[in-house]
């Protein structure tokens, strides 16, 4: 990767690893992109930012031309909540943005990474230890489009020989920016209400486990699977990662070990409780682990006390 184009550099991964890699890269040689404007943000005023609707193509392209780009890291995307609302806009979103970001890499010639999720497996997946080759049958929109853009990556790097990249995301835990319309969203909002009101009411049922992973590991995940060796890669598209996999009550249980008085009570939202109960418990991280060297640095216990840290001094 010499310069980059993100799409999505407002939103949860996006700000921070545009961020990230502007230290690594040079300020110049990445351009965020996203279809909101926010003139005040890091992200527009730290190096080049362009205004993109990733459902127009010739835009996407005419961008990355200016720039000269040579990978395209695609975020833009509806998560599952949000997705789960609005279907048909949801397809129309993350297919016609991942092929517009698929067409620009084939003609530019790019590297690209698009995030698949744990959302790529459904209800008749094996839950526990979830291999990376398994069965991938999700009921919900979103994993749907993770399902086809996991095959269509695939089908660019065998049919153009598009160098694409990716990686199936566990709910991922930042104090930066916050997640907008997941499931896993949960996961977040307890710690700044710990840090608020010392008080949490979930969405999600006791006892509903999922993977996550902290801020840090996963755009260390990113930059490293892209300037991995191709010739090591087995599978692109894309390897399971994970770092922890826990229920409400595991987290409320990590946060009293600093907030003492933290109280955990649900009410629980069926949308989000189906989509949660049709993912994985825990899933196999081990190719990622032995093709591209991933290994997490934060388990449940570290990631609670530099989120808590971090959010009693920004809030
Ligand atoms: N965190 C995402 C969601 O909950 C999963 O990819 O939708």
């Amino acid at each position: 990767m010499k310069t980059v184009l993100v799409t999505g550099a407002l939103g949860q991964i996006g700000s921070e690893l545009v961020a990230k890699l502007r230290g690594l890269y040079g300020e110049n040689h990445v351009v965020g992109t996203d279809i909101r404007v926010d003139a005040d943000s890091p992200v527009a005023c730290g190096g080049p930012f362009e205004t993109l609707d990733v459902t127009d193509g010739e835009r996407f392209l005419e961008i990355g031309k200016k720039y000269q780009v040579d990978a395209v890291i695609h975020l833009a995307a509806l998560l599952s909540a949000s997705a789960e609302a609005k279907p048909q806009f949801a397809w129309h979103l993350n297919m016609s943005g991942l092929v517009n970001a698929l067409e620009t890499a084939r003609q530019l010639k790019c590297q690209m990474f698009t995030p698949s999720s744990i959302a790529a497996f459904g209800p008749s997946t094996p839950k526990d230890r979830t291999p990376q080759d398994t069965i991938q049958r999700p009921n919900t929109i979103y994993g749907v489009t993770k399902v086809s853009g996991e095959l269509l990556c695939d089908y660019y790097h065998e049919r153009f020989g598009v160098d694409t990249r990716g990686v199936r995301f566990p709910g991922l835990i930042s104090y930066v920016t916050p997640p907008g319309g997941g499931t896993t969203d949960y996961a977040v909002e307890i710690y700044y209400h710990a840090v608020r009101e010392k008080k949490y009411t979930s969405y999600i049922a006791a006892g509903t486990k999922m993977d996550m992973m902290y801020m840090p590991d996963a755009l260390d995940a990113i930059i490293q699977l892209m300037e991995a060796d191709p010739a090591k890669l087995v599978h692109r598209n894309a390897f399971n990662i994970t770092a922890m996999s826990f229920a409400p009550e595991d987290v409320a249980a990590a946060i009293r070990e600093r907030v003492p008085e933290f109280e955990l009570t649900y009410d629980v939202d069926p949308v989000r409780q189906r989509i949660a109960e049709s993912w994985p418990n825990s899933i196999d991280a081990r190719c990622a682990e032995e093709e591209w060297g991933f290994r997490p640095r934060y388990d449940l216990d570290a990631m609670t006390k530099d989120m808590l840290g971090k959010l009693a001094s920004r809030l």
